[in-house]
């Protein structure tokens, strides 16, 4: 019997999908999954390449070729150790298991120490793009041992986007750096959707637009620079109506945002690292902020805003469009400077400049703003931060004026804009010589004797302050 290049275990629908898009790519691939339902679906969808799944775990692993590739496809925590834990006894040494949900790093982490001890490959493989971005090309983050990565490269980069031929998939590095990186992706991600969410509360309570010219205005940006699979879906989200009350689909969806954890995951992890992603962490924030409706109610009828006019709406559209573009290259700003940081602490070894560039296509914070990012790392492999590239600044001094007055009049006009106002003070922190942070020390040595460096001087000192 011939064997299979690679199997995949869970047979969902991103599951189903990438094992579709691997035959496509004519690779000989299976899968596994106890569900009945789940192997009847993949047979029907693999109708055209006679894919066949398996019920029995031991005959599936049977079916693969040596050294196996086994891609999971589960969802993250406990189940992920089951699998493990059941696979186990029927791998041999050399295998290669590639988890692909968003598993926490530390959880890889733990999970490819104790596997490399039996001589099992362990890596772990964020992949973005959702059921969508599966079946025809999501962006791929794989970290794991880099030799036991060829064993799999043709695989991945048959199977992802491609932006300008190149494939939006590449080796990451050792260890957990692969789900790290998705994880981080997440946290910009959930930057990004904010940002669009308060663009779309100043647009409709600020300029007093309806859904069809909050289309109008999404569809507009989303020819420029602005260009992103984000503003897409958003702009889209504008004309879809619902089939109940025949009125739009936004107006009857209740304001209490979801999560499943990986923008919480990324904002603890800064704080370890003390790499401040502040955009980001308010992102986070505004999800868990929205979940209090009762009292937020309370307080909207407690607290009354009597809100100005907007004189030039023109001219606050421009200024707008500038203020999202701004909020945007911070958020990737914070992902990367965080990426860069967690690089040296868990010894990543990771390529901005290739990240950059696989996320330029497939995954969900795929831009066109990707290319000139891709760019300024291309061009200094070691940049510091985003804002020091020549390019970016050129383009920061443009937008900066226009950013000022959007917040200063969501201000006024008593508008949240959690992520825009703290993307600005961001700015204005990192680009201030001398920060007051000199009061800080002050103040703890006085109280605390915890002494303080001088700017004169080497060396460590305490005054006595009374
Ligand atoms: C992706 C997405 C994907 C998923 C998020 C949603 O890159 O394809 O990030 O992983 O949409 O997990 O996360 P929340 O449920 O936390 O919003």
């Amino acid at each position: 019997m011939n064997k299979y290049t690679l199997g995949m275990i869970g047979l969902g629908t991103m599951g189903r999908n990438l094992l579709l898009n691997m035959a496509d790519n004519g690779f000989s691939v299976t899968g596994y999954d106890k569900s009945a339902d789940m192997l009847k679906k993949l047979e029907e969808d693999g109708k055209a390449h006679q894919l066949k799944g398996f019920a029995d775990l031991s005959d599936f692993v049977q079916s693969l070729e040596l050294p196996r590739r086994i891609v999971l496809l589960v969802p993250a925590g406990k189940i992920v150790d089951s699998v493990i834990e059941e696979l186990l006894p029927l791998l041999d040494k050399g295998d290669l298991i590639i988890d692909s949900g968003n598993s926490h790093f530390t959880d890889t982490t733990r999970r490819s120490l104790e596997l490399a001890d039996q001589g099992i490959h362990f890596f772990g493989m964020g992949i973005s793009g959702g059921e969508e971005g599966a079946r025809f090309g999501p962006s791929m983050m794989p970290g794991g041992d880099k030799k036991a990565y060829e064993a799999v490269k043709p695989i991945l980069e048959a199977v992802s986007a491609k932006v300008n031929g190149d494939p939006c998939v590449t080796y990451i590095g050792p260890g957990a750096s692969g789900h790290f990186v998705k994880m981080v992706h997440n946290g910009i991600e959930y930057s990004m959707m904010q940002i669009l969410a308060e663009t779309y509360d100043l647009l409709k309570n600020s300029l007093g637009y309806n859904n069809e010219q909050i289309y109008s205005v999404f569809e507009k940006w989303n020819e420029g620079r602005l260009k992103s699979f984000l503003l897409e879906v958003t702009r889209d989200v504008f004309k879809v109506k619902d089939e109940k009350t025949g009125g739009y689909l936004i107006d009857v969806i209740k304001d209490e945002a979801k999560s499943k954890g990986t923008g919480k995951w990324t904002s603890q992890v800064s704080m370890d690292l003390q790499l401040p992603i502040p955009t980001i962490n308010e992102s986070v924030s505004a999800r868990d902020l929205s979940k209090f409706k009762t009292l937020r109610v309370e307080l909207s009828e407690a607290l009354p805003h009597v809100k100005e006019a907007i004189d030039n709406k023109e001219e606050f559209e421009v200024q707008l469009e500038q203020a999202v573009y701004f909020a945007m290259i911070t958020s990737y700003a914070q992902g990367l400077h965080l990426l860069s940081q967690a690089s040296k602490e868990y010894k990543y070894e990771l390529n901005l400049q290739e990240i950059s560039q696989i996320w330029r296509g497939g995954c969900i914070i795929r831009a066109v703003l990707l290319e000139d990012i891709y760019q300024a790392y291309k061009k200094q492999t070691d940049l510091p931060h985003l804002y020091a590239d020549a390019g970016i600044q050129k383009q920061l001094q443009e937008i900066i004026p226009g950013t000022r007055n959007v917040v200063i009049t969501a201000i006024k006009h008593g508008v949240a804009m959690p992520c825009f106002a703290s993307a600005l003070t961001y700015y204005d922190s990192l680009r201030t010589a001398n920060s007051p942070l000199n009061l800080t020390q002050a103040q703890r040595d006085f109280f605390g004797a915890h002494t303080f460096e001088r700017t004169d001087s080497e060396g460590i000192f305490h005054a006595d302050w009374n």
